[in-house]
């Protein structure tokens, strides 16, 4: 199969957007981490639908990826206090987070006795200095040693150390909880590939909260609903809002490794596909709240773009308002959307732009129903204690995210729009004659990529059995 050549839309790019900032970072060079990587070897052929769609391959997924992989389980700030837990759920699999004296463990979330999960799909919450079994009462300690088996009398031929609750692997970067129940896995560290050193530059995430955790049900494969956020072709004719202030199709898309990629998408700048993009000052009005009405408009003299105005307001606010000194960052790191993508199923914003995390999962055990994890952050404020994370909002195909307290009106708008394609494109997909999807070279080969690390792992998995 052709190697496919990678061809970016004609007019600036991205790396021409950031050249022309004020501060564009150490130097006044345009920060290293921020480069463009083409080096993917990229074929062209189409992908099938049946990968979305079909029992079989879900069944494969469940198999030989989900667990084998990496994956993130919830924020370090709801497991703070020994004896709390968390649970959770991917398929058919389920796994018990739980802080222990000695720090975190994390175990298959099913009975040694005779199956029952320990805890319930989807629950958190503190669990005392042990985990007791709601069917017969087994009970184990936190570390995992069974303590108690009611009428053990009845039980001599039990034995107490070989059940033990069998563990999953659990490690934690930048605050953020990640589990694999392949005991033999590469360390999270190094399957973060470059995100640890990326993030260096950006944040520690445990000086944010989280200030909104969303889930929302939807009817389509999990694949489907996280490639919407892998690419911004769709943009303008789903979001045709935002294509006055966000570069869609000149994001800049690279790739890293076998689990990680990323788009960088410039914010108040005009998109390509407009024929004559906004002013600045447009931009600025657009991005700044209160619009070109407000008493406190800013108005922009002479060479000032509405990208910078916008980055020095966020040094300034963050100074004010949280105590951070932004001033080594670059505009486009203050404003711009850093997304990163960690295989199978997590993107993590780089940045204090728009700090937010995403994850898609299958729900159950459906290939044609997932669930998306929508976190936003806050930055804790300096004064007094950190604020509780936000209580987890599940939300259903019908309901808007603009009803969910904490999302502004324009934001839940364009998520809406986001996932209400979703349940088209998978329809469409089962009443597909075609039978596949034909991608573009750049802007969707991020999934191409993905798919391609997809088939690494079920090939392996297979090449195993
Ligand atoms: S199934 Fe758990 S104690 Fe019986
Ligand atoms: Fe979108």
């Amino acid at each position: 199969m052709a190697t496919m050549i990678r061809k970016g839309c004609p007019g600036p790019s991205y790396q021409d957007i950031v050249r022309g900032d004020k501060v564009r970072g150490p130097d006044g060079q345009v920060p290293e981490i921020l480069a463009p990587i083409r080096a993917a070897h990229l074929t062209s052929e189409d992908i099938a639908f049946d990968r979305y769609t079909s029992d079989a391959f879900f069944a494969r997924e469940m198999e030989h990826v989900w667990p084998k992989v990496w994956q993130f389980a919830c924020r370090e700030e709801v497991l703070s206090e020994a004896g709390d837990f968390y649970v959770y759920d991917i398929g058919r699999y389920s796994v018990i987070v739980v802080r222990t004296a000695a720090g975190l463990k994390a175990y298959h979330n099913s009975c040694l006795h005779r199956g029952t999960k320990l805890k319930p799909s989807g629950a958190a919450g503190f669990s005392g200095d042990m985990i007791q079994c709601p069917f017969h009462g087994w009970t184990w300690n936190l570390d995992g040693t069974l303590r108690e088996v009611p009428c053990s009398w009845e039980f001599e031929h039990l034995d107490y150390e070989a059940n033990r609750l069998p563990e999953v692997r659990v490690e934690v970067w930048n605050s953020l909880v990640f589990v694999n129940m392949d005991l033999r896995a590469m360390p999270l560290v190094d399957y973060l590939e470059v995100l640890p050193g990326h993030f260096s530059r950006w944040w520690g995430f445990d000086e944010w909260y989280t200030s909104v955790h969303v889930q929302k049900e939807l009817s389509c494969n999990w694949k489907t609903a996280q490639e919407a956020f892998m690419e911004a072709y769709h943009t303008p004719v789903v979001h045709p809002e935002m294509t006055q202030v966000v570069g869609d199709w000149n994001m800049q898309h690279d790739i890293f490794g076998d689990h990680t990629s990323r788009d960088l998408c410039p914010m108040a700048v005009s998109s390509p596909s407009m024929e004559q993009g906004l002013s600045q000052q447009a931009l600025l009005d657009q991005r700044l709240a209160g619009g070109p009405q407000a008493k406190d408009r800013v108005v922009l003299e002479e060479g000032q773009s509405a990208r910078s105005v916008i980055a020095a307001r966020t040094r300034e606010n963050a100074a004010a308002k949280f105590g951070k000194d932004f001033s080594a960052l670059s505009d486009a790191e203050l404003i711009d959307s850093l997304k990163y993508n960690v295989f199978p199923n997590l993107f993590v914003y780089g940045g204090p732009g728009l700090p937010q995390i995403q994850q898609v999962r299958p729900l159950g055990n459906d290939p044609h129903r997932c669930v998306l994890d929508m976190l936003m952050l806050q930055p804790i404020p300096p004064e007094g204690p950190p604020p509780q994370a936000a209580i987890t909002v599940r939300i259903t195909e019908a309901d808007s995210y603009a009803d969910v307290s904490g999302i502004d009106a324009f934001t839940g708008m364009v998520l809406d729009q986001d996932t209400q394609i979703l349940r088209w494109q998978h329809e469409g997909m089962l009443a597909s004659r075609k039978g596949a999807e034909t991608l573009s070279s750049n802007q969707e080969s991020r999934i191409r990529h993905f798919h391609s690390t997809l088939d690494r792992y079920l090939e392996s998995g297979e090449a195993r059995d």
